[in-house]
């Protein structure tokens, strides 16, 4: 999933533009562009478009719903008004650790089972930096709910956290706390074998930024990333989609790879080394270009 693009989940009319858009998933709101007075209008709004979604016949952009945080007393109102319409992925805000992780898919679980939907259908994504706790526990996401499929990081609610009165120096650079949140979410997310997730461009009239910090995602191992405003997602699919000659050669690494065996160690590609580093690359290249693992160990 390269491109997620949020919308508050109390705005029809966005929600609509949203899915047109082209982005790969939309990430319908209800926690921080939601006003407290606006929640139980919002949660109806969410739950019409997923009914809609799943109505049309039309493509559809990937559903996730972004829930209130456990600490609010708000988490299970808003998965007893969406869960029935089967999103993809709840998207946890504030995640403080892998208890969480597990406490909020058991939640959804019975709300599958009073739906009868099938246990363990909708995915969990997560927020683990916007808290110092989630930083700190950042070790404990993994293996706590099959359920988890993607870390992703915010800065914002983490500077409120600890008291920062910004997250960027005077040159826009994110300070070390905030780098910090990001390193430790690539981490987390391999640790936990999920999709890490890019946060935020806030400046979404800025261009030639969000085409930089796409770069930098994608050279540091994120595979998609967040999205505010519908002209941010052509610029991240694009960065997000790898090149034709990356894919090209990633082919070539996985065929030699399955042509040479599973005891292949050390094997050569146009008269350099290649070895295990590089077919784990080249299966997230491919992977990152939708081609199918079975299809390309078969040499297809
Ligand atoms: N999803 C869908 N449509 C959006 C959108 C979004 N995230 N952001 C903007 N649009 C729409 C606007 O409604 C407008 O449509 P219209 O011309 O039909 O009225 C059009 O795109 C152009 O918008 P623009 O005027 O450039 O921006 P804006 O001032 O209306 O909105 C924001 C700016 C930041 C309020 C808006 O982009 C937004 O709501 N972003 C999402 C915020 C959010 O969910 N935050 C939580 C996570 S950090
Ligand atoms: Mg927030």
């Amino acid at each position: 999933m390269r491109s997620l693009l949020f919308v508050p989940g109390d705005s029809e009319r966005k929600m609509l533009k949203a899915a047109d858009s082209g982005a790969d998933a939309l990430i319908l709101d209800l926690e921080d562009s939601v006003a407290l007075s606006r929640k139980a209008e919002a949660r109806q709004m969410v739950a019409s478009f997923l009914a809609e979604a799943n109505n049309s016949s039309a493509p559809f952009p990937k559903l996730i719903v972004r829930v209130n945080a456990l600490d609010t007393g708000l988490t299970d109102d808003d998965l007893g008004a969406i869960v029935r319409g089967a999103p993809y992925a709840i998207l946890l805000p504030k995640a403080g650790s892998g208890a969480d992780i597990q406490n909020l898919s058991a939640r959804i679980a019975v709300e599958e089972a009073g739906a009868e939907l099938p246990d363990g259908g909708i995915l969990i994504h997560a927020l683990m930096t916007e808290t110092a706790a989630g930083m700190l526990q950042a070790s404990t996401f993994a293996a706590k709910s099959a359920r988890l499929s993607a870390l992703a990081w915010g800065a914002e609610d983490l500077a409120a956290d600890i008291g920062a009165s910004s997250n960027k120096d005077e040159n826009g650079r994110y300070t070390d706390v905030f780098r910090m949140a990001r390193s430790l979410t690539i981490l987390a997310a391999a640790h936990s074998g999920v999709d890490a997730i890019d946060t935020v461009f806030t400046d979404f009239r800025d261009m030639d930024g969000l085409g930089a910090g796409c770069r930098d995602a994608v050279r540091d191992g994120f595979s998609g990333k967040m999205a505010i405003h519908p002209d941010q997602v052509s610029i991240i699919n694009a960065a997000f989609t790898p090149a034709p000659e990356d894919v090209e050669r990633a082919v070539r690494i996985l065929a030699l790879f399955a042509a040479a065996g599973p005891d292949a160690g050390v094997l050569s590609l146009d008269g350099k080394m290649i070895d295990k580093p590089h077919l784990r690359q080249a299966e997230r290249v491919a992977q990152r270009a939708g081609l199918e693992p079975q299809a390309l160990s078969r040499g297809d």
